[in-house]
């Protein structure tokens, strides 16, 4: 028979765990209709063994990869082996307390398509966290919100322990690198409603944790592989293009106001003046029709205050250039001949706080 409900357990040297986990589970999830399918990776330490030995006790699935590739990809492949419908994953050591699950199904059934158990939202935390170690984790949080608009749909989308229907993700290609399977699963999912659920993430008290610098590197890597394959990266780079096409604007206008109109010399300032202006209103444009031509909205109401709106961002970020030029040339001793890479960095900086700011508030994401 299915099970109505499969728990995905990604397994790495976790001999210690596994049979505290078993045991915990079993009493939180007595009565209902439950596997749990552990996708080992080949452990050294006879985590399989022990799991499937558990197997005449327990309703478990054990299945061995010969290489190691990963927590995120052993959660993909769960899901071929899993039975259920409604799929729940988590970590095998503990620091997700199995009495969190009742809560999750519970808002499974009132119509979530997925459910996060979440450190970020009231009453849920960290235990025995270092400074760095939260640093890290708010910074990759952040950094996803920034670059990916549907990672905005929860408090934590690097949490690891989580429920969904198995609809969310049919047909739809997951290829993580990393840790970070729910952000992919709530990027490029088909899920319609997302909630979240409080818990604290407990310090682990058997077996050593595997995370490293190497999965700080892969979630970058994941993050940018994320960025293209929802078009975000696209669109960054419309953004630079149309960047690049106001410079020309902003140059030909002046050479036209001066060499043409035949503004007179005193008046060269305001010549430059128009230059900005016309290419804050041409980048506008073909901003609204062309890099975020998919949350454009209609009527000249919108138009006029978007491009209000866009005329902000340039102020402040020609504000910004000045600003990180001042700083590098004044202080950090990028003096001449440096001084053109200060200014070269501070348009750099410029840019990225103008496609930021723009992205998020002028042309804000529609709510999915
Ligand atoms: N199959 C497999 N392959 N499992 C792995 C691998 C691997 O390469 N690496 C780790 N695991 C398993 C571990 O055995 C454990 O059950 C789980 O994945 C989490 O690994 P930890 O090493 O304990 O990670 P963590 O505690 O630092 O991070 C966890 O918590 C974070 C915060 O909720 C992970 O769940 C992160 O994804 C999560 O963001
Ligand atoms: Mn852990």
């Amino acid at each position: 028979m299915d099970a109505a409900v499969s728990l995905i357990i990604p397994t790495y040297n976790e001999r210690e765990n596994i049979e505290p986990l078993l045991q915990r589970l079993g009493r939180v999830l007595s009565g209902l209709n439950y596997e749990v399918v552990f996708i080992d990776d080949n452990s050294s330490d006879g985590t399989a063994e022990l799991a499937g030995s558990l197997a005449d006790k327990y309703p478990v699935r054990v299945v061995v990869r010969r290489d190691k590739r990963g927590l995120a990809s052993a959660v993909v492949d769960g899901l071929s082996h899993a039975s259920g419908d409604i799929i729940a994953v988590m970590d095998a050591d503990l620091q997700h307390p199995p009495e969190v699950i009742p809560s999750l199904l519970a808002e499974i059934e009132n119509g979530a398509d997925i459910v996060v158990a979440s450190r970020y939202v009231p009453g849920g935390g960290c235990q025995g966290w270092s400074r760095t170690r939260q640093l890290i984790s708010r910074s990759a949080i952040l950094l996803a919100r920034l670059l990916l608009p549907r990672a905005r749909s929860v408090k934590d989308p690097m949490s690891g322990f989580f429920m969904f229907r198995r609809d969310a993700v049919a047909g739809v290609p997951l290829s993580p690198t990393g840790f970070k399977i729910l952000l992919e699963i709530l990027v490029v999912g088909r899920h319609m409603a997302v909630a979240e659920v409080p818990y604290t993430f407990v310090t682990r008290e058997r077996g050593r944790s595997k995370l490293s610098a190497r999965q700080q590197i892969d979630y970058l890597k994941h993050l940018v592989s994320l960025m293209r394959r929802t078009g975000e990266m696209a669109r960054f780079i419309k953004f630079c293009l149309v960047g690049g096409s106001g410079v020309g604007v902003n140059a030909g206008t002046y050479w036209l106001m001066t060499r043409v109109a035949g503004l007179v010399d005193s008046l060269d300032v305001l010549a430059v003046a128009i230059g900005i202006e016309m290419s804050i209103i041409t980048n506008f444009i073909l901003n609204n029709y062309f890099t975020f031509a998919d949350r454009r909205q209609r009527g000249v109401k919108a138009f006029f205050g978007h491009l209000l709106r866009f005329n902000l961002v340039s102020l402040a970020g020609a504000g910004i250039q000045l600003g990180v030029f001042f700083i590098l040339t004044r202080f950090i001793g990028f003096e001449e001949p440096y001084d053109i890479y200060a200014n070269l960095i501070g348009i750099a900086v410029a840019m990225l706080w103008n496609f930021l700011a723009n992205n998020w508030w002028t042309w804000k994401p529609l709510k999915n």
